[in-house]
């Protein structure tokens, strides 16, 4: 059996308690880190910048730590001394630490105010790390391909194959994670922001119910459906995360109490009362490979196994209506609060040195700034928002039909007639994707397989490796809203039946060499050649 590095088998239980017994500090782990981040980022082109002053809030962390008492450390959150990535649409007030959603137009821009969720960060006692690379405007700016890109971070691209999209548009953070350039990463996700680059980057991401962790104070696309969410390497790190990221007990009290408790237990195996649905029809019309097939199909059987009760002809309702649309009808509401989101963000910056305070000075910035690759790289996304006005009839008909979409005719529709606890899916369906977003409601992808040697490769658009032989593919999970907890539990079961497999499959081209190793019982940064890599202590996780 292989050997994997310690950090990228290190979970966050095993971490903190190393660090609240003082084997491990937070300062060689940022250390080690950043490390990292040196060896490999010119490759890979994930990190934006890392924050100047994480070496000494991981100090300061390490302190309090030696002078707590014991019940005192013990009370610490699980966070306390973890170093976080964040994707760069998250904005902190860090000294020379920028938040341009990708773009150069907002270089040295900020608000008074940090984002809500670096406050709870910062409130557990977390080290933000650095920013990651991300699709420009999370996606919204070009029709002509930004998919990891932005112009402030170059292409970012996949670790397993050379010149692999990465996907996004929280690219940076899944890559990231999967490296082990960071413990954890918080992401954002208007539809599939989350799940698909954690799919190309074979890591967990988890998009959870809306507003379970607040998202006042990011650089928004759209204010109604983005969802913060994370990107963890398994599945209990990342209902941990949330759940302490989650409001402070008054909106969302039970979402994710729960799962805790649920997950934490590794002998209860049985999934007992879960009831399964998959969408015949969808799987039918999509044109799914053969290997990610017959994953899929192991893990329905698994489940069963485990007592899972699956229904796998259930309906979307809506699905039908939805294709049908037109582009405009099915734009237009994405459109339009792209550019209200964008307008209140800029209308709140303190400073402003490009001077950008609308959306048509970001397209006139977009087109004149040479690394901004216009016109190669188009501004029509953002051309269209631009032209949008709330008052239209078309937008306030289609915001009324979302209901429809992200309700009956959705998937919490579904999850009602057929009586199931969640919605399974072998690949990421943008419709499903679409109304998880319009539902609020949670998603999941966790890793599943690999394709194979004899898998064709493809191109996309860009000539980016879309598919390839050593590509990972992922298992969606759906549920209904504020129900985070079943979709944790299942996805902690068959990550408990197929991980080390997955994870046996997976080779890196360029992996970080510097590792925490043990010396006198304390863990500490050390750069392992390769060839010794079976001497790094593996940890003894499941
Ligand atoms: C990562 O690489 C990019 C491109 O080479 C560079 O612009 C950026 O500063 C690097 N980030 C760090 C943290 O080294
Ligand atoms: C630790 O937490 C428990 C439970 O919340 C509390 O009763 C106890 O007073 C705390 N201990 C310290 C030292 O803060
Ligand atoms: C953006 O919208 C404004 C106001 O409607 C308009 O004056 C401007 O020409 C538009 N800009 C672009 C680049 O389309």
């Amino acid at each position: 059996m292989p050997t994997h590095p310690f950090l990228l088998t290190l979970t966050l239980s095993q971490a903190s308690a190393l660090l609240k017994t003082h084997q491990l500090t937070s300062y060689s782990l940022v250390h080690t880190y950043l490390t990292r981040i040196d060896e490999v980022n010119d490759t890979y082109n994930a990190v934006l910048q890392t924050n100047p002053s994480a070496l000494e809030e991981a100090s300061f962390r390490d302190l309090e730590r030696l002078h707590l008492d014991p019940s005192s450390v013990e009370n610490l959150s699980i966070l306390h001394g973890i170093p976080i990535m964040l994707k760069d649409n998250i904005v902190t007030l860090d000294d020379s630490m920028e938040a341009t959603c990708g773009s150069l137009a907002l270089v040295g821009a900020k608000p008074a105010e940090e984002s809500a969720v670096v406050g709870a960060l910062r409130r557990a006692g977390a080290v933000i790390l650095g920013k990651a690379n991300m699709a420009e405007w999370s996606g919204f700016r070009s029709t002509s391909g930004c998919s990891g890109w932005s112009g402030r971070g170059g292409q970012a691209t996949g670790i397993y194959y050379k010149g692999m999209k990465a996907s996004g548009s929280s690219t940076g953070c899944a890559i990231a994670v999967a490296l082990g350039l960071c413990f954890a990463a918080i992401g954002t996700e208007t539809s599939w922001s989350i799940v698909s680059p954690a799919e190309r980057s074979a890591v967990v991401g988890f998009k959870p119910t809306r507003n379970v962790i607040p998202s006042d104070g990011i650089i928004h696309a759209s204010r109604i459906q983005d969802t913060l969410g994370v990107l963890a390497r398994t599945v209990e790190d990342a209902g941990l995360l949330v759940s302490i990221l989650a409001c402070d007990d008054e909106v969302h009290p039970k979402v994710l109490k729960k799962p805790l408790s649920t997950i934490g237990d590794r002998n209860s195996a049985s999934l007992g009362n879960i009831r399964v649905g998959v969408p015949g029809r969808l799987l039918e019309i999509a044109d799914i490979s053969g290997v990610r097939m017959e994953a899929f199909r192991q893990v329905l059987d698994m489940l069963q196994t485990q007592g899972a009760k699956i229904d796998s002809s259930i309906t979307i309702e809506g699905t039908e209506e939805y294709d049908a649309l037109s582009g405009e009808e099915k734009q237009i509401v994405l459109d339009t609060d792209m550019k209200t989101a964008v307008n209140i963000y800029l209308s709140k910056l303190q400073t402003n040195p490009n001077k950008i305070h609308t959306l048509d000075d970001i397209i006139a910035f977009t087109k004149a700034c040479p690394e901004e690759e216009f016109p190669d790289r188009n501004v029509a996304v953002l051309e269209r928002s631009n032209a949008t006005n709330p008052e239209n009839e078309l937008y306030k008909k289609m915001l009324e039909r979302d209901k429809y979409f992200g309700g009956e005719g959705g998937i919490p529709g579904a999850l009602k007639r057929y009586n199931v606890d969640v919605i399974l899916m072998p690949c990421l369906s943008p419709m499903m994707s679409i109304f998880a977003a319009k539902a609020g409601s949670p998603v999941l992808s966790l890793p599943m397989g690999v394709f194979s040697s004899d898998t064709e490769i493809k191109l996309d658009v860009r000539g980016m490796i879309d598919i390839a032989p050593g590509i990972p593919f992922s298992l969606y999970i759906y549920g209904g809203v504020e129900q985070d907890a079943k979709v944790l539990q299942v996805a902690h079961t068959v990550e408990r039946m197929i991980s080390s497999h997955v994870r046996d499959a997976l080779h890196m081209y360029l992996a970080p060499q510097t590792d925490l190793c043990v010396r006198d019982s304390i863990l500490e940064s050390e750069t392992i050649p390769e060839a010794d890599s079976d001497s790094a202590i593996s940890s003894s996780d499941t």
